[in-house]
């Protein structure tokens, strides 16, 4: 199972068998509450960090076995010594950092004391946001967990600080948050036999335990709509297409307009006619990263009560080839009534998001739209797989993403938009063309869509390099990473919750 690590705030007792976590600045010298609980462990610390050359700089530790003293069997001392340029500790990325060292144990008691100074609640929470996110696992398809070399055992946490009260308070929230990373994990791990649109919409139907509203189109639905632009990228695939409406009404005036996440979900994306080559396709199951992080996104604010009005669509697709799909040359009409020359069928997102984006504005009149889509493989060219790429018709509204991506870690970079770069996308026949060639494919990804946008602020997020295959971090060990919930569930706290 996809199951989550245990994390408890308590008191420590360090018993036979486990690990005991403590930190340390430069002086090697433990905060005066784990000297005053464990005895002075300094000198132990001392040598074997003169053994070891060890000095506690951030993401260094220390491990000590057997040590003398204690009844635990192992001392795991982490770095926190401040760095060259004075940056205050990302607890966050501590506690990843901290899992990381501590595989193969069955129960770890983290000491969670400042050495010097103070941390607070928020500091603990953020540290168990940080185990929690590193020790996510997909190994359900895994039957034999024992000799794979990923499944190293995972120990329960205990974290003793002196702000346990308030520290439970805010890992609450988030763990919701948390939950939420882990859904769009989920949805993007799993493979496109078991998840496939009707299937993916059953999950998003899940979130109605929390609150959440949550409707469906059909393909019947969607025709009577005229969303032919989405229907003729489902039309090769043996799967039904489905387009998910989820609600959250959590602000206090539930009149409000909402703020609508959109995400593309190809659950399967072979390129269809203009098929792609074979190596790497299976990664293709990935091409819904941005519906999981919309659906990711609900369940944490859901979760955690947010207060705040926000609609999260997801257009549902699966993109083959057949003898009934889309051709290179065919033209569709839209929703919007816009037509579009299809000239590769591999450029199926855009048609996709095109119907949701004009869907949402027609039903919701939203304040804001934002889109996640993983669109372009031009974005991973431009920015590789650390950043995002932005692009939005708003200063505002990209200010208040860039600040929500500071503050996250979940980083975004913002690229132009121009008249220049959407005459590229001009058709000889129909209204545009679905691909306007090599140069600038991430710009001109978005140029379409913002064809499909009205008056209203909108930003678009190309998560084709983040939403899956980045190198593992502190705090992902993941394919599937959940980009972007934690971006969003960040930026609606800011900026937009009551
Ligand atoms: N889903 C892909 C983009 C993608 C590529 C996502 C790699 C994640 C990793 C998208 O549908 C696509 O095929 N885009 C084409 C557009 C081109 C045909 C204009 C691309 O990027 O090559
Ligand atoms: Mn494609
Ligand atoms: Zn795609």
């Amino acid at each position: 199972m996809s199951g989550s690590v245990k994390i408890a705030f308590g008191f420590l007792s360090a018993p036979k068998g486990s690990a005991l976590v403590v930190f340390v600045g430069a002086d090697m010298k433990p905060a005066p509450a784990v000297t005053a609980q464990f005895g002075d462990l300094e000198p132990l610390i001392r040598a074997a960090a003169k053994a070891s050359n060890f000095r506690a700089a951030q993401r260094s530790a220390l491990d000590i076995l057997a040590p003398a003293g204690l009844d635990a069997s192992r001392l795991v001392v982490v770095g926190v010594a401040p760095g060259k340029d004075n940056a205050p500790v990302d607890f966050i990325t501590l506690g990843g950092f901290t899992f990381g060292k501590l595989t193969g144990a069955k129960r770890a008691e983290v000491a969670f004391e400042a050495p010097s100074g103070t941390w607070d609640g928020t500091a603990a929470a953020d540290f168990a946001l940080g185990l929690r996110l590193r020790g996510y696992r997909f190994d359900k398809y895994k039957t034999r967990k024992k000799d794979s070399e990923d499944n190293g055992e995972i120990p329960d946490f205990v974290i003793g600080s002196s702000h346990a009260l308030a520290a439970r308070a805010a890992a609450q929230e988030r763990f919701a948050v948390a939950e939420g990373v882990e859904l769009a994990r989920n949805l993007v791990n799993e493979p496109p036999n078991v998840l496939f649109p009707v299937e993916f919409a059953e999950r998003a139907k899940a979130l109605e335990k929390l609150g959440v509203t949550v409707e469906t189109l059909d393909e019947k639905a969607m025709g009577k709509l005229g969303m032919n632009a989405l229907l003729a990228v489902g039309r090769g695939s043996a799967r039904e297409s489905r387009l998910v409406a989820m609600r959250w009404n959590g602000a206090r005036s539930k009149r409000t307009k909402p703020i609508a996440v959109v995400g593309k979900g190809v659950c399967f994306d072979s390129g269809g006619i203009s098929i792609k080559p074979s190596a790497g396709m299976e990664d293709m199951k990935g091409d819904m990263g941005g519906a999981a992080c919309v659906v990711g996104l609900m369940h944490a604010l859901a979760a955690r009560k947010a207060k705040v009005n926000i609609v999260g669509i997801v257009g549902l697709v699966e993109n083959m080839p057949d003898g009934d799909a889309i051709r290179p040359g065919d033209i569709i009409t839209s929703m919007s009534g816009q037509t579009i020359e299809i000239v590769n069928t591999d450029a199926e997102g855009r048609l996709v998001l095109a119907d949701a984006l004009w869907y949402t504005q027609e039903t919701y009149s939203p304040r804001a739209i934002i889109d996640l889509a993983t669109l372009t493989g031009a974005i991973i060219v431009a920015l590789g797989a650390e950043v995002a790429g932005l692009f939005s018709n708003n200063d505002e509204l990209a200010q208040r993403l860039a600040a929500a991506s500071e503050a996250s870690g979940e980083k975004v970079w913002r690229m132009p938009l121009g008249a220049a770069y959407d005459k590229m996308i001009d058709s000889k026949f129909a209204d545009m063309k679905n691909t306007g060639g090599r140069h600038g494919g991430a710009i001109t990804a978005a140029q379409f869509i913002q064809r499909f946008v009205r008056e209203t602020p909108w930003a678009h997020i190309d998560v084709a390099g983040t939403a899956m295959g980045s190198p593992p971090s502190d705090i992902n060990q993941s394919w599937g990473s959940g980009w972007g919930v934690r971006l969003l569930n960040r930026l609606m706290a800011d900026s937009y919750e009551d």
